[in-house]
């Protein structure tokens, strides 16, 4: 990891330590300015790709819930046999259907974090939420959109596109049945060109079934990521068939430029490509052509050309620079579709005895495995929140996310690709069946020219897959390695694998993953010496933040690294394995936020994980600063815990400090407990007698204090205080402000223990879209305006209007209980930006 200079850090707003680290901003304006950047880039590459339109179909949706197992009650559909038998006949999906009681919401959309909790244990893994097909009331949901197709678009070809819903999808327009997705993570697409009335109102209606889930943790329902509406000319490009592969050259790079042309059109077409490169700045840095080529209706054609580029920007975890290339297809002197591909240039190398290299220079995978829900919002993450998680990751030093156990959404990557952050990317079913085969073919072309991507897995754990069915497991895994090689020739292939990596599975990969087991890699890299190794998962290590010792009644566990399952590792084991052997391509830890679902060791009333490093909100926890003093180069020390044991005066109290300095002396009210030596890759602690007053550390490198911290005892809370990510958000119905809330003492000190009930009124050009505190056993509403702190901390999640304001946030003392608090108040100021394309939304219609 690079040192980040303190400026820098300041600009984000993480020069500042202790529990507000987060508060001020997770990577705040660093990264509001790389998504500015973006847009920017968007609204001038919008005119390149003039003829096609691809409009956000996210705004104006109506929701409803079905059932699962009653027709009757699932808008008739299935009551009797004929739903099928003739095409135009669902009356839900056409004029006249009245929907005008259906819920009014945009999307993205997860019902499930809406529910309630249920105490049931069969539902624990999906974090006690009501979903299932016991559960058909809450297990169905429907959505219904009016549109109006204008009559420009005759002629032109339309497709709905799904990012990604969750679970299985059957979408009708305009009375007619169109297709069907059954799982719950891998984009899709429907031609809906021969559906469509032109010059007319349109109907789309999209039952989403989340009867069945595809993982063994929440995994949300329904429409959780953006939809789009994509509208071409007869010809054009194929869906996520543009490529661009770049190789090293002694001058810089060779670019291979490759897409799909299809002729949807009644006659034959002279179809000439042409490719663009463009840099960062907008400059055109290379162009190419391929020979016109005549393609018959209802033909197609692969299509390649080739361009060099001398002295490439590289794209590198310190500089992600991007490069995007513009492809046209032209036929009658016609531009008539276009598309933009951002790609970087980098070589990615796993190397059996040197471990991984990114450009030709070691770079040790700091990595974490992450799901992809977060506090308040479930599954459902506006974009912005992507960049939010990706900062919380960066600024602790890790450089890689594995997306376990499921492809990401395109935000998550395009957060990594513009902040960088490497990625290893994972399909959700481990199988050669057409499904398996065809989520894995999706999530590559999907991906493939996403410079973050540094290795392809193909599943996780299968158990069965490494042993008892160890031959299928290998024929299994060879057909997705050999389709992920046909696809994209430029990455390895590997698979999470826990135990067994002698047969079966692994004898297929590239580079073979290790879960846990630290016994395992030693033998087996001295019986493979050619095998290139990882840590595909590691750790699973389990805290409560801001808990300091493991209660089991109270479903807690302390936050001192010294907690895992049977199965798992410390921090500090399983790093000063991996960090300490040359041939290790580094690891992935398992995770860097909790995720509802798999409360391990505890169940009911634990509604989320205790495996994040940092928590629901991406508030960290302590052993997130074990990973920053050695995951990043800057000096770094971390005291805890906080300094507020009332009652426990004269016993003794673990006191630790996670620093990357040479040497840690420790104060107590002023007095020295003496100085320690700090381990290569550990930490050091101290038992100190509990007396009201302050700890200090203080660390030293070559006999100069560097960095000190002080924890206080604090007194009672009497004032709130909010604090936002970012006081200036973009006015486009899709952004948000992420604020934290915490409780003051008299002498302006957030208290880290309180527990105080807060309500949140919101007034103004936004909305409260969910809430959260970290606690794995809160069982408070994510949607309600009020949420209590969680030692010290909750969290506000606000999405602006579209109307360029204020957004006013008022936090008071919630119910009668609990001492006085002096209300706090914060302004996000909404700005104008221009909007993505989207489909409009009709207003005051009729049913
Ligand atoms: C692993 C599994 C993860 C998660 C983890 C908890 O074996 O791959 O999905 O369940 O255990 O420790």
């Amino acid at each position: 990891m690079p040192d980040i200079s303190r400026r820098e850090l300041l600009v984000a707003g993480l020069a500042i330590s202790g529990t507000t680290l987060f508060a001020r901003s997770a990577w705040g304006a660093a990264v509001a300015h790389m998504t500015e950047s973006a847009q920017a880039e968007s609204a001038e590459f919008a005119a390149a790709i003039a003829p096609r339109e691809h409009l956000l179909f996210d705004f104006g949706w109506r929701f409803t819930f079905g059932h699962g197992s009653d027709p009757a009650e699932d808008l008739g559909f299935g009551y009797g046999q004929g739903d099928f038998a003739k095409t135009g006949d669902f009356k839900f999906a056409k004029a006249g259907f009245d929907d005008s009681k259906w819920r009014a919401l945009d999307l993205p959309h997860d019902w499930a974090v809406e529910l309630p909790f249920v105490h049931d244990d069969e539902q624990k893994s999906h974090g006690y939420k009501p979903l299932g097909r016991r559960y058909p009331e809450t297990s169905v949901g429907w959505y219904r959109r009016e549109f109006e197709v204008p009559a420009s678009d005759a002629g032109r070809r339309v497709s709905v596109e799904f990012d990604g819903a969750f679970r299985d999808v059957i979408i009708f327009v305009n009375g007619c049945f169109v297709g069907r997705n059954n799982n719950g993570y891998a984009p899709f697409r429907f031609d809906i060109s021969d559906f469509l009335a032109i010059g007319a109102r349109n109907y789309i209606v999209v039952r989403v079934d989340a009867s069945f889930g595809d993982g063994w943790f929440y995994e949300g329902a329904g429409i959780y990521r953006h939809v789009w509406l994509t509208k071409t000319d007869s010809l054009h490009l194929g869906s996520w068939e543009s490529f661009v592969r770049s190789e090293q050259t002694e001058k810089g790079a060779r670019l291979t430029l490759g897409t799909l042309v299809m002729n949807e059109g009644r006659r034959a077409e002279n179809a000439k490509l042409s490719w663009k490169v463009v840099d960062s700045a907008g400059k055109v840095v290379a162009t190419a052509e391929a020979p016109a080529q005549s393609i018959a209706p209802d033909g197609s054609a692969s299509i390649t050309a080739s361009a060099e580029l001398s002295s490439p920007a590289m794209w590198s975890v310190e500089e992600p620079n991007l490069y995007s290339a513009i492809v046209t297809v032209e036929s009658d002197g016609k531009a008539r579709d276009a598309e933009r591909v951002n790609f970087g240039i980098r070589t990615a190398v796993f190397d059996a005895e040197k471990g991984f290299a990114l450009n030709g220079k070691a770079m040790k995978i700091q990595g974490t495995c992450n799901h992809q829900d977060h506090a308040g919002v479930g599954a459902a993450l506006p974009d912005r929140l992507q960049w939010y998680r990706v900062g919380v990751l960066r600024a602790m030093g890790c450089n890689s996310i594995r997306t376990s156990h499921n492809m990401p959404t395109p935000e998550l990557v395009e957060a990594c690709d513009r902040m960088g952050m490497t990625m290893m990317c994972e399909t959700r079913q481990m199988s050669s069946n057409p499904e398996g085969l065809a989520q894995l073919e999706t999530m590559i072309k999907r991906y493939r020219n996403s410079p973050s991507i540094i290795l392809w897995s193909v599943g996780n754990e299968e158990f069965l897959l490494q042993d008892e069915m160890a031959e299928e497991g290998e024929k299994i895994a060879a057909t997705m390695v050999a389709r992920c090689h046909e696809l994209d020739p430029t990455r390895v292939v590997s698979a999470a694998v826990n135990g067994g990596n002698r047969k079966g599975v692994s004898l297929a990969f590239d580079i073979v993953g290790f879960n846990y087991n630290l016994k395992l890699p030693d033998a087996y890299h001295k019986d493979n010496p050619k095998r290139a190794i990882y840590g595909s998962e590691t750790a699973s290590a389990i805290s409560t933040r801001g808990v300091y010792s493991t209660d089991p009644l109270r479903n807690v566990l302390s936050a001192y690294d010294t907690n895992q399952p049977g199965w798992g590792e410390t921090a500090e084991d399983w790093w000063t394995f991996y960090g300490t052997r040359e041939w290790e391509a580094g690891g992935y830890a398992w995770t860097g936020f909790d995720y509802r679902g798999e409360p391990t060791p505890y169940g009911w009333p634990s509604i989320n994980s205790q495996f994040g490093i940092s928590d629901m909100c991406g508030f960290p926890k302590d052993t997130y600063y074990y990973y920053k003093a050695w995951w990043r180069n800057e000096p770094s020390l971390h005291l805890f815990p906080h300094w507020n044991f009332e009652g426990k005066e004269g016993e003794e109290i673990p006191v630790w400090v996670h620093s990357n300095l040479e040497e840690v002396e420790l104060l107590v009210n002023g007095r020295s407990l003496g100085s320690q030596k700090v381990p290569h890759l550990g930490h050091v602690e101290w038992k100190v007698k509990y007396e009201a007053g302050s700890i200090e550390a203080r660390g030293s490198r070559g006999g100069k204090v560097v960095l000190t911290e002080k924890r206080e005892t604090t007194g009672a809370t009497v004032a709130i205080r909010l604090t936002a990510d970012r006081s200036e958000i973009n006015a486009d119905g899709e952004d948000v402000a992420v604020l934290t809330v915490e409780a003051l003492d008299k002498d302006g000190r957030a208290v880290p223990t309180a527990s105080n009930h807060i309500g949140f009124k919101v007034a103004g050009e936004g909305a409260l879209i969910g809430v959260g505190n970290g606690d794995p056993n809160c069982q408070e509403s994510d949607k309600e305006p009020k949420r209590s702190l969680f030692n010290g901390l909750a969290q506000v999640i606000v999405k602006a209007s579209k109307v360029p304001g204020e957004i006013h946030i008022e936090a008071s003392k919630e119910g009668w209980d609990g001492p006085e608090l002096t209300p706090a108040k914060i302004v996000i100021t909404t700005k104008k930006v221009e909007l993505r394309p989207s489909v409009p939304v009709i207003r005051n219609r009729q049913s």
